[in-house]
């Protein structure tokens, strides 16, 4: 099978790539790929299909016209606004060529935490009550009740970011005044409304899905250990845990896969993540974010229905984790997911 491989390139020298609004900030490239990680991705495509490289931030229209894979695997996170993750989907839908991962419906909502927040709470899943602010001195827009109904402590995070953009230390605020001046900051920085959030303190766990239909399921839970973080910090999965504190030359032991859980709690998890992947429509591969409040009650934080997948162990990443506590591998992962699109999509391996 020609299998076409889309994804967005970390670059050495940024100036390659469009720059976005607002210009290029130390974490503008995170949430793309390193060429280590495409490389690995192609090589475990090319086991058993012939891969065409597709750079979403080329000329990625013409290559599918002229190319036409047969199905494309799907990783490019889109170059800048709220609907990125869209771009290269919706041009495969145009050209009625299949594809690995969520429509860009889907991926778009997942971009927009808080429309994510209002689908799952609509279904009844709990998700940590929040509100969005564009204006740090007209504190609310929705919903209704604003900030002014939320309990402190608040999380502050960017409306439209992934990859822990956005999300620092500082982003855990105690007052009013901290609020005020963290939804400021992100305004300046990344042009894009605050979402806040009560903070859930209790512990938290990622959960790698695969599958379709009453196919989908968990794979083992990974838990984030926040006594792995330096002292003195706040207990959340910021920029600095995942990209600074973290370094493959020296990994944190930050996650516990399979998660200590008792068969209670960990049927609670899987059955409330399997329910968000269906609400929101998922496709073939999600990694869903859940923390425990006070009371020890798993709450959705966020869908990553595009999840990293860096291919060294050593750089602490969920998905291939806990595919390799359920005994798969790199290459067998990737293939895993191919093989389930094309299942989907009824196209012929
Ligand atoms: N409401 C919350 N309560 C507790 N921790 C949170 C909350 N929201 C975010 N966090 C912390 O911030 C991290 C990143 O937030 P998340 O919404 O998953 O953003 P990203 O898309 O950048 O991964 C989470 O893994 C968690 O540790
Ligand atoms: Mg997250």
């Amino acid at each position: 099978m020609k299998v076409g491989l889309t994804y967005n390139m970390r670059r050495e020298n940024p100036g390659e790539v469009l720059e976005p609004p607002g210009g290029f900030r130390g974490d503008a490239q995170a949430e793309w790929d390193t060429p280590e990680t495409i490389a690995a991705i192609q090589s475990a495509l090319e086991k058993r299909h012939d891969v065409v490289l597709i750079d979403a931030a080329g000329d990625a229209w013409n290559l599918l016209r002229e190319t036409r894979p047969d199905i494309v695997f799907n990783i490019a996170e889109g170059s800048a606004g709220p609907c990125r993750e869209g771009y290269i989907p919706s041009m495969l839908e145009h050209f009625g060529i299949p594809y690995s991962a969520s429509d860009p419906l889907t991926l778009n909502i997942c971009l927009d935490k808080s429309r994510t927040k209002e689908i799952l709470a609509y279904h009844g899943l709990p998700t940590a009550r929040f509100c969005v602010i564009s204006d740090p001195d007209r504190p609310c827009e929705s919903p209704a009740d604003g900030v002014a109904g939320l309990r402190y402590p608040l999380v502050v995070k960017p409306l439209h970011e992934g990859s822990s953009k956005g999300i620092y230390n500082d982003s855990l605020v105690r007052t009013h005044g901290e609020l005020v001046q963290r939804v400021a900051w992100l305004q300046e920085s990344y042009g894009e409304p605050a979402l806040v959030e009560e903070f859930l303190p209790g512990r938290e766990f990622t959960v790698a899905i695969l599958g379709n239909g009453a196919g989908a399921r968990a794979l083992p839970v990974v838990e984030i250990l926040f006594d792995a973080l330096p002292g003195d910090v706040n207990p959340i999965y910021s920029f600095e845990a995942k990209w600074v504190w973290d370094q493959s030359s020296d990994p944190l032991r930050i996650f516990d896969c399979p998660a200590r859980l008792d068969a209670r709690l960990q049927a609670e998890i899987e059955k409330l993540c399997l329910d968000a992947y269906r609400v929101l429509r998922c496709r073939d591969w999600c990694r869903i974010d859940v923390r425990l409040d006070a009371g020890g009650r798993p709450h959705i934080l966020e869908l990553n229905p595009l999840p990293g997948v860096l291919p060294k162990p050593e750089d602490n990443s969920c998905f291939p984790k806990a595919a390799r506590a359920a005994g798969m591998g790199y290459d067998q992962l990737i293939n895993e997911v191919l093989d389930i699109a094309c299942a989907r999509c009824g196209v012929l391996p």
